[in-house]
């Protein structure tokens, strides 16, 4: 594997959760692996799960590891080409990536969407140019539009949790105060497309996601409906992809934070969110802690999908 940035790159998915099912069983049976071989995880943007989570895996395979975080004691760094550097940002990204590769055998990369541009947040530029200039395998810690360790381990959690064979899974749109990027909901939903389980996307008008992620999935803007005998409800918020609204928040509606009169409505749905999760703002403070909520082995998971696919690329 020379990159993993979407579900494509991780092939066939249910030779993936075997894997995945191996690792927890004993996560450290593969300790040899990656000796003497060295992770460097990038991060422009802060994170508690992803790095934690993501370090951990690599530990658990005889990794060393070196994390950097661009925006605290790094030189600020100027990702468009052609610019007259005369500003604050001191080093050029077309520098720093091949020197950061010279360091170590395999990066992690995590950079969000600015929200301002969609043509560049959908390009995923920063995330391309380590895999074009850095000369070494990269994997995506969230980029602009997807956060595909997230979705695996989303997958790894509803695999572990369903009762029946093909559950009906629901994505829904929640409030939030601040606008976020899409790539969490794009990235589940692309996931849940690999899949053959029944999936629902649910959300106000004007938060449709873009059609590529979309996919096969059934968009119902009642959400009563869509939770009607669902087997997982799995809470995001996201900002506007469609234009002219890209980046905005259009809605702060309280009616579509998920409630236990929300939950009551679904076959008694477990209650998901990659977390960090803005309480009584997505989801209230019953649903969160109540017996079906299943955030905290969802972000455990974490682990085995980072260590999953670190494993992939040792062997590679
Ligand atoms: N879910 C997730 O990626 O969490 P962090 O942003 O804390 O890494």
């Amino acid at each position: 594997m020379k990159k993993f940035t979407c579900v494509a790159d991780i092939g066939d998915i249910n030779r993936a959760l075997n894997e995945a099912r191996e690792i927890k069983k004993d996560r450290f049976a593969f300790s040899q692996l990656g000796k003497n071989k060295t992770l460097l995880m990038i991060f422009f943007n802060s994170s508690l799960r992803t790095r934690l989570s993501t370090q951990k895996a690599a530990m658990n395979l005889g990794m060393n590891v070196m994390v950097l975080d661009v925006n605290q004691g790094a030189w600020k760094l100027e990702t468009e080409r052609g610019v007259i550097m005369d500003g604050d940002k001191a080093e050029h990204l077309l520098e720093a990536i091949p020197v950061m590769g010279s360091y170590c055998d395999l990066i992690g990369v995590r950079s969000f969407a600015n929200l301002v541009d969609k043509k560049s947040d959908y390009e995923e530029k920063v995330l391309s140019q380590f895999i074009e200039y850095s000369g070494k395998p990269v994997f995506s810690m969230e980029a602009a539009t997807r956060h595909p360790l997230q979705s695996f381990a989303d997958l790894i959690t509803i695999d572990e949790f369903k009762t029946k064979e093909r559950p009906k899974v629901v994505l829904t749109w929640a409030p939030h105060p601040k606008a976020l990027p899409q790539a969490v909901a794009n990235s589940f939903a692309e996931w849940m497309n690999a899949t053959d389980y029944e999936f629902v996307i649910t959300h106000p008008e004007g938060y449709e996601l873009a059609p590529e992620f979309v996919g096969k999935a059934r968009v119902e803007y009642d959400r009563e409906k869509a939770f009607k005998g669902a087997d997982f409800i799995y809470a995001k918020n996201w900002s506007a992809y469609s234009d002219p609204n890209y980046g905005k928040v259009l809605n702060k509606d309280p009616k579509w934070t998920v409630d236990s009169k929300a939950m009551s409505l679904t076959d008694g749905a477990f209650f998901m969110h990659c977390l960090p999760v803005r309480r009584n703002m997505i989801v209230t403070d019953e649903v969160i802690e109540s017996d079906k909520s299943i955030v905290i082995p969802e972000a455990a998971n974490r682990e085995i999908s980072a260590q999953t696919v670190i494993k992939r690329f040792l062997e590679s």
